[in-house]
């Protein structure tokens, strides 16, 4: 087992150092692979291990390393100890690693990595995700797009690491916007309109009656009356305006398809109505709400002399966004005693967020530090053909139509059963690469010649890996299934993917713990890049059957957790392109 030598490396360890092997586990890696030199397949950073115990140990790390080495012993596992920068290298007797890494990938499939001991003794929890949240008859922007993308991933790792986890999408379905569109709907809506193309037919309402009501006071007040019925729960109002959302679910389920993306429950502000105000009477029973001037309703959240209030209710009773996340999740903590909960927006709302947790730990709910912001930021330049992005559909619609352009110029497009479906396909993993390569939360500007590019360090570079891997699968067969000879597999390029499979469950840990993507991104692109470079090489046409079996089973060990991390990171992967 891949991550086995972890622990029998520790095991060893712990005899000299006399720590338990547990402790000793995640001081020990797998050494990242690199194009110059040939590397040790596992490091054990002295460093790590003075911090977490041994005082007496903190002398000179380089002497201790030494020492500690000179101490160790090769045994059937370890085939060579030395030492480096602070660290005690150790090299895996070179068969025993071919033969338990590809072994643990096919026995593991889409389980390899995650069933590593790095992960052991988590218990799973319930965690809750909220993302993607777009607002009913506004447009759609790349920072939605982005929150749902990211939200995916998150809600992706965290379920295949066992955790039960719950998909919200929180609607901007509620506040005077909706008056505005009642009002709009009623002067120049079309039924027929709305029912075939609900999203479109809302949005220009919406533009429409907002320029109306710019210049025309009367409308700016039809439309102020009309959400005063909303909130009063009058029920024709309320009939239109389930109208609007209910048209609007259907077509946005319709379009996450496409991307590849559900939610367990449709959520929205217009839930909270009642509850806002509930949680209004909490604040005040517990003497934390102040009473202004003007009539509306904060709290106070000064700290340390830095003055900070969040308002929480309008001067005419009415609940605002923050209150609403506050019934949201009280509500939330009811229904599902969750144990992390996640919200994935851009970094314009950190602010909100920390004033939200800030007074439910105020409110006395301990478990508001339960709740995590994950901010990320701006991009830039994400323009269509039709000028700036209004609709998700947009952006899918885009891609697709690019990506067919470029495949076009390949003969293999010519014979593909769904072109559209490979070229979307494709052309996600391309949005999807060039959005996780970076930090989430810095701002990048978008651009579609980079994102589709098929050389380099894009998505679609690994789609392509994949359905080349995929066809040397299919040309040749895998009837070498459970037997090959690992001594077949020891030329550079091999021993270089093995070690790089070796380090995936690594990877995995990293971006579990600070949920960015990117570990995982440019996990894959270096197995893409190491493939590549293995593919021309490592011939499995005219080789003598023990080599081209040997060498399929790399390949597919490659390309199963080419296909998992893919997934992971919420790209399809495709057999063909
Ligand atoms: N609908 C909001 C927007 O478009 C995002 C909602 C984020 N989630 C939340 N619980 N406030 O800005």
């Amino acid at each position: 087992m891949a991550c086995g030598f972890r622990r029998s490396i520790a095991c060893q360890l712990s005899k000299v150092l006399d720590l338990p092997p547990e402790s000793l586990i995640k001081s020990i890696s797998a050494v990242p692979v690199s194009k110059k030199e040939e590397v040790a397949d596992f490091q054990l950073s002295v460093d790590s291990l003075l911090e977490n115990n041994n005082d007496r140990l903190r002398q000179d790390i380089q002497v201790q390393a030494t020492r500690l080495a000179e101490k160790l012993k090769c045994d059937t596992v370890v085939s060579e100890i030395s030492t480096g920068q602070g660290t005690v290298n150790f090299k895996i007797n070179r068969e025993l690693l071919t033969k338990t890494v590809l072994q643990q990938v096919m026995e593991d499939g889409s389980k390899y990595g995650l069933k590593s001991e790095l992960f052991s003794g988590l218990p799973p929890k319930k965690v809750v995700v909220e993302f993607s949240s777009p607002n009913v008859a506004k447009r759609f922007h790349v920072g939605h797009l982005r929150s749902t993308i990211i939200g995916n991933f998150i809600a992706n790792l965290k379920e295949a690491l066992g955790h039960q986890v719950t998909r919200i999408n929180y609607l901007g379905d509620w506040g005077m916007q909706f008056g505005l569109l009642g009002t709009g709907f009623q002067l120049f809506g079309y039924e027929e309109k709305l029912q075939s193309n609900p999203l479109q037919h809302l949005f220009e309402v919406y533009v429409q009656v907002n320029k109306e009501a710019a210049d025309d006071k009367s409308i700016a007040e039809l439309a102020h009356e009309f959400f005063q019925r909303l909130e009063l729960g009058d029920t024709q109002a309320l009939a239109l305006w389930q109208k609007f959302r209910a048209l609007s679910i259907e077509e946005y389920v319709r379009i996450y398809k496409r991307l590849g993306v559900h939610f367990d429950e449709y959520s929205g502000e217009s839930f909270y109505r009642e509850k806002s105000q509930e949680v209004l009477q909490l604040l005040d029973s517990k003497g934390l709400l102040q009473k202004t001037i003007k009539g509306t309703a904060v709290v106070d959240l000064s700290r340390n002399g830095d003055p900070s209030i969040c308002t929480v209710r309008r001067s005419d009773g009415t609940s605002l966004y923050a209150t609403r996340d506050l019934a949201a999740a009280i509500d939330r903590m009811d229904k599902y005693n969750f144990d992390t909960m996640i919200y994935v927006t851009d970094k314009g709302q950190k602010r909100h967020f920390q004033q939200v947790f800030q007074i439910l730990q105020m409110m006395g709910y301990d478990w508001a530090e339960r709740c995590r912001h994950v901010p990320f930021g701006v991009v830039q330049g994400m323009k269509t053909r039709r000028g700036d992005v209004t609709f998700l559909e947009d952006v899918l619609n885009e891609i697709q139509l690019r990506m067919l352009q470029n495949m076009a110029f390949t003969k293999t497009t010519r014979e593909l059963e769904s072109p559209r479906e490979t070229a979307e396909r494709v052309g996600l993993a391309a949005l999807i690469i060039q959005d996780f390569r970076g930090l989430l939360l810095s701002d990048y500007q978008f651009s579609w010649d980079r994102a589709l590019q098929s050389r380099g360090d894009t998505g679609v570079f690994l789609q392509y890996t994949h359905a080349r891997l995929h066809s040397l699968e299919e040309t040749f067969g895998c009837g070498y299934l459970n037997d090959f000879n690992p001594a077949c597999l020891q030329e550079p390029q091999s021993v270089l993917i093995l070690q790089h499979l070796l380090r995936f469950d690594e990877v995995l840990y990293r971006s579990s713990q600070d949920l960015q993507p990117r570990h995982i991104v440019s996990y894959l692109l270096t197995l893409s890049h190491l493939a590549a470079v293995a593919h021309k090489t490592l011939h499995v046409k005219d080789s003598p059957p023990e080599v081209a079996g040997a060498r399929l089973h790399l390949f597919r060990a490659v390309r199963s957790v080419l296909a998992s991390g893919m997934k992971l990171l919420g790209i399809t992967p495709v057999c063909r392109m």
